[in-house]
């Protein structure tokens, strides 16, 4: 194996490496560190909020440089599926290629896993090329980037001719391995996710009956919770797209319009093709599409109009401000109903795998009818948390909310924040207060997308029952 001992693997150590690598990327990737760190949960029901992936995602094979070595601590590996109903710990690999050949063989070689497995990689989208390695994260060690150093020096790329006549930022950019049998050259750059995040729920589901109307040029699903409305990092192929497309056994895939959160369920147009893609897009700018969500809260909240202000950046959790702060963006959402239920029965918690987040009383709910009238990532959620009402299952916000309650002051935009003396103190505080926040549920939360219209109700859908009154 003489040959493998120079294969350099570079910054083969952690997800939050993706951050940077993916910053040159076409796929929408989440740099978000903080659910990155915590993505790959799949477990029904943990009563308390220890989080059993921190100590697994620190497994890594930082400064590996040869891969030689088969006698490792990852799980023995054979076929993708069927899905497992464990989780894995992530695993994503970055290599720079020594030997020219098919892509197929020479992951399977480095990385010393077996024909099938890669093959399913490749087929899940889990692997991503780019003529010229990126830029290794600023966690790499010195030899990866001595490595990186290497390869891109001018000397070696002018000798490559297919990187001829593009820039170094084009040559960076990455792209989805779609076939086993494609040749990658030498110095071109792979990155494998090894154990992608899954999706079981999808396999749980008989996706035909979750269809709510096939029009022309969309398709309504009644999303369920615990899946992705299209595809994810490393993962094209368990989506809703995906699974709505072949119980409809559709020849053209269907597409996303919009998004709703993987732990959400409920109402979601999927168009048909591209034109009626951009003709939604602009409906929803236009503020055409009329959404109406049913949340399933801890505490009761007042019949009326509730508004905040959105930190303008891109990471969970997403931080709200009760008071106007420049830049921020508002958030306004109606409260149209709202009626006192049971908390929902440990026996159907457990069925749709809710998360007991230790809220204080769980004698009754609070499900309320919401008008939403701005859509932004994680509205509700935060809206309601902020409001001390958290939904139910919520172990991203609800934390934040009891840790608030317990501690009045530490969110640093509430009602009780402090003064600060200067801009570090807030930023501490800030920093403090994103790590009262748990992980992202794994899988369902009290809220759903209940109603979905369109220029002026001439388009009306509504989903099923939601989980908790079934
Ligand atoms: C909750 O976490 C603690 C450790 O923090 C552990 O001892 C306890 O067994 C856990 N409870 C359950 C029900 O998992
Ligand atoms: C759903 O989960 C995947 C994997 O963790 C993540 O990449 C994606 O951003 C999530 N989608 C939404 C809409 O939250």
């Amino acid at each position: 194996m003489g040959s493998v001992a120079v294969v350099p693997m570079l910054f083969a150590d952690s997800c939050r490496s993706i951050a940077v690598t993916d910053a040159a990327s076409a796929f929408p990737i989440s740099v978000d560190k903080h659910l990155n760190k915590h993505a790959f949960g799949w477990c029904c029901r943990s009563s308390n909020n220890t989080n059993a992936g921190e100590t697994i995602s620190s497994t890594t094979v930082a400064g590996k440089l040869t891969a030689t070595s088969s006698s490792n601590s990852y799980p023995k590996y054979d076929r993708l599926l069927p899905c497992p109903t464990h989780k894995s710990p992530p695993r994503i690999e970055h290599l720079v290629v020594s030997e020219g050949g098919p892509v197929l063989e020479y992951i399977c070689k480095v990385l010393d896993l077996p024909h099938l497995f890669v093959a399913d990689l490749i087929q899940f989208g889990a692997v991503y090329f780019a003529l010229v390695s990126p830029e290794p994260p600023s966690t790499a060690t010195a030899e990866q980037i001595r490595i990186f150093k290497e390869v891109t020096k001018p000397l070696v790329l002018q000798e490559r001719d297919s990187i001829k006549g593009k820039t170094l930022r084009e040559a960076q950019k990455t792209f989805r391995v779609t076939d086993v049998n494609q040749v990658v050259e030498p110095g071109t750059y792979l990155r494998v996710h090894v154990h992608p995040k899954r999706f079981p729920r999808c396999y749980e589901i008989d996706w035909r009956s979750r269809i709510i109307a096939v029009e022309e040029s969309y398709v309504v699903l009644d999303k369920p919770a615990g899946t992705s409305v299209g595809e994810t990092i490393g993962n094209i192929e368990e989506s809703c797209v995906t699974f709505a497309t072949r119980a409809l056994g559709l020849t053209t895939p269907l597409m996303t319009t919009h998004q709703i959160d993987n732990c959400t369920e409920g109402c979601v147009v999927l168009a048909r093709n591209k034109e009626y893609c951009s003709i939604f897009h602009c409906k929803i700018r236009e503020k055409k599409v009329k959404k109406i969500y049913l949340a399933l809260a801890a505490s009761p909240l007042p019949i009326g109009i509730i508004k905040h202000y959105m930190r303008p950046i891109n990471v969970a959790p997403r931080l709200l401000s009760e008071d106007f702060i420049k830049g921020w963006h508002i958030c306004q959402l109606e409260v149209m109903e709202c009626r006192k239920i049971p908390w929902p029965t440990i026996v159907v918690q457990d069925e749709y795998c809710i998360e007991d987040c230790g809220w204080p009383f769980q004698d009754y709910a609070y499900e309320c009818k919401i008008n939403l009238l701005t859509g932004r990532t994680h509205q509700i959620r935060a809206q309601f948390a902020a409001c001390k009402a958290p939904i139910i299952g919520d172990s991203m916000y609800m934390a934040a909310t009891i840790a608030e309650m317990i501690n009045p002051g530490l969110n640093p935009f509430g009602k009780y924040k402090k003064d600060f003396d200067c801009e570090s103190e807030k930023e501490t505080a800030m920093i403090n207060w994103i790590a009262q926040h748990g992980k992202e549920p794994s899988v369902a939360i009290g809220l759903q997308a209940c109603q979905i219209s369109w220029d002026d109700d001439e388009h009306f859908y509504r989903a099923g029952s939601p989980w908790w009154r079934c």
